[in-house]
């Protein structure tokens, strides 16, 4: 549960808002935001972000443009932005994690949210908060009530429309050999009735926003664990890194990270992440491990 309502329903009701109602954020659904900002900071690899939620004015309406951000965002009414060191290893991946979190969360406040990927470590956004010269701003989430009254499906139909822009399971997930062959774990699709009470969980982070919909995540279950992949979209870092714009794909695994464990956790399947790379050998050289879920005892950071 999170703002009282079930990770699953905000999963399904979560889509990326790009027009929203000309009605400013109530003050008591800031400060409910702002108190879950402010506990919920450190991703599972262990770092922290510095987080504010911040009321847009239109000279930041405006910056936004020239940030490198793509799809036109019409009238947000606030920012959450969060700033982080730039070296710790695994820290993008942190970052998505606690900023879904905190995407998931406001939507159970009844807020539309976009994720923009940007250069905001020069901009406004990052002098609104101080920035270190250590420190960067990945991303940055919009946020305001939706303005679209079209998205106020069911729940069904809602998860439906957004399945069909994914990627289907065959793609995402797949079974390795039970034996010791380390060669063919992504040969065998997984299909969703071999994936047990992990189904749903699966497919939540198969609803995860994604930068470009590029869906980089890839599963491998080999017997018990659960190995997460990255599957690089080839020239997109690269291209990326020219503009000045952060690694986005690891924030999309950060933020499947989250869909997973938080999935997870509601359902009961008790679990931790840990580095234990089987060394399958990938599809190819954008292919990389990122880290494992292996049921059991409860969860705690890596
Ligand atoms: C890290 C990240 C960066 C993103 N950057 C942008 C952006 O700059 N502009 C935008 O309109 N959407 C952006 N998105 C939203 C994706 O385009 C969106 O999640 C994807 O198309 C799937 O659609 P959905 O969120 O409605 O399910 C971003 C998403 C992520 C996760």
């Amino acid at each position: 549960m999170l703002a009282g309502a079930s990770v699953t329903d905000l999963i399904d009701k979560r889509y990326s808002c790009r027009t929203y109602a000309d009605t400013p954020i109530a003050a008591e659904t800031q400060r409910t935001l702002e108190t879950f900002l402010a506990a919920h900071n450190t991703g599972p690899f262990g770092s922290t972000v510095r987080l504010a939620l911040i009321a847009a004015t239109e000279a930041d309406r405006l910056a936004l443009k020239g940030l490198g951000t793509y799809g036109f965002i019409r009238n947000p009414m606030g920012f959450i932005i969060g700033a982080m060191e730039e070296t710790p290893e695994r820290n993008l991946e942190d970052f998505g994690w606690i900023l879904e979190q905190i995407v998931l969360y406001a939507t159970g406040l009844g807020l539309g949210t976009v994720w923009l990927g940007g250069t905001f470590t020069k901009s406004r956004f990052a002098q609104l908060m101080d920035l270190h010269a250590s420190e960067q701003v990945p991303a940055v989430i919009a946020t305001g009530y939706p303005a679209d009254e079209k998205h106020a499906l069911d729940l069904f139909i809602r998860r439906r429309a957004k399945g069909d822009h994914r990627l289907p399971w065959a793609q995402l997930f797949y079974e390795a050999p039970t034996d010791e062959n380390k060669k063919d774990a992504f040969h065998k699709p997984l299909l969703e009735d071999r994936a047990g009470r992990y189904a749903e969980v699966l497919e939540m982070v198969r609803q995860a926003p994604s930068a470009s919909n590029k869906q980089p995540w890839r599963v491998v279950r080999d017997r018990e664990c659960w190995h997460l992949y990255l599957q690089r979209t080839r020239g997109y870092a690269p291209r990326n890194a020219l503009l000045g714009v952060a690694d986005m794909q690891r924030i999309d695994m950060g933020i499947a990270m989250c869909h997973w464990e938080l999935t997870a956790e509601e359902l009961g399947l008790g679990g931790r992440w840990e580095q234990a790379d089987p060394s399958f050998e990938t599809p190819n050289d954008l292919t990389s491990y990122v880290v494992s879920w292996v049921p059991g005892e409860a969860k705690g950071q890596l």
